[in-house]
């Protein structure tokens, strides 16, 4: 077998949907990693995927093939894949797919709208890195109705509680957005922030003076929500960050 079908079995297990390549280290080092019968105590061991057998806590890690989707999160649906209250949360909605998705990043209980989903925990730490600056565009609806001066005043940027925070683009948006969000004829502004601090734009709005009554993302980085239905799924492909 030729030394390029070999890939080093953090990648191995990432690819597997078991976690982050710096996540499946940790278990790697905790002893719950074998490979061909023999316990792994070597991070920068490489196996062969197709010949080599691998044991992750005991079971059989099969390779899995990157999966990517975006997912119109409805309101009322916690964005995690379990919640210790037992409200509604994405795991319901994946009972459907045999490739295990991880939700990239987060939205906030009452807020709906994209959130990707995907087995590839590298591709999440890279969308979710403050380094890369993914865009993530938000229609908001607010009162009092949106005025000049609260686009300008969220691009400028306000004083947060943990520090500075702006918009990069705030705009009133066109029809075709609303309706595709539900939010026609609403006061609705689109902002788009490069940032996932808690709670980010809805406190953006507040120190604005403009209070969000309800918050849908239409885009995060490279994908876009477009006429997704609310609690749909859609395949997508993957896109390299720029
Ligand atoms: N900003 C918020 O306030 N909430 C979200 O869920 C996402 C961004």
């Amino acid at each position: 077998m030729s030394s390029d079908t070999l890939i080093r079995i953090n990648r191995f297990l990432a690819q597997a949907g078991l976690g982050s390549r710096r996540g499946v280290e940790a278990a790697i080092g905790e002893g719950r990693v074998s490979i061909n019968g023999k316990l792994l105590t070597e991070m920068g061991a490489k196996v062969d995927p197709v010949k080599d057998r691998v044991l992750f806590d005991g079971k059989e890690v099969k390779p899995e093939k990157r999966a990517i989707y975006i997912f119109n999160k409805p309101d009322k649906v916690i964005s995690t894949l379990s919640d210790p209250q037992g409200r509604p949360c994405v795991a319901d909605f994946l009972e459907e797919f045999s490739v295990r998705l991880v939700p990239a990043g987060r939205l906030d209980y009452d807020v709906s709208g994209l959130l990707l989903m995907t087995n590839d925990g590298d591709y999440i730490n890279k969308l979710l890195h403050p380094s890369f600056e993914v865009p993530r565009t938000y229609l908001a609806e607010v009162s009092p109705i949106p005025n000049a001066k609260l686009l300008k005043k969220l691009e400028r940027g306000v004083e947060l509680e943990d520090g500075f925070g702006k918009g990069t683009e705030a705009k009133i948006p066109n029809s075709n957005r609303l309706k595709d969000a539900d939010l026609g004829g609403r006061p609705v502004v689109e902002v788009t922030v490069t940032e996932g601090r808690n709670h980010f734009v809805k406190r953006l709005f507040s120190a604005c003076g403009h209070p969000v009554k309800k918050l849908v993302r239409v885009e995060f980085g490279p994908y876009k929500l477009s006429n997704l239905k609310i609690g749909r799924f859609k395949k997508v492909d993957f896109r390299e960050l720029s």
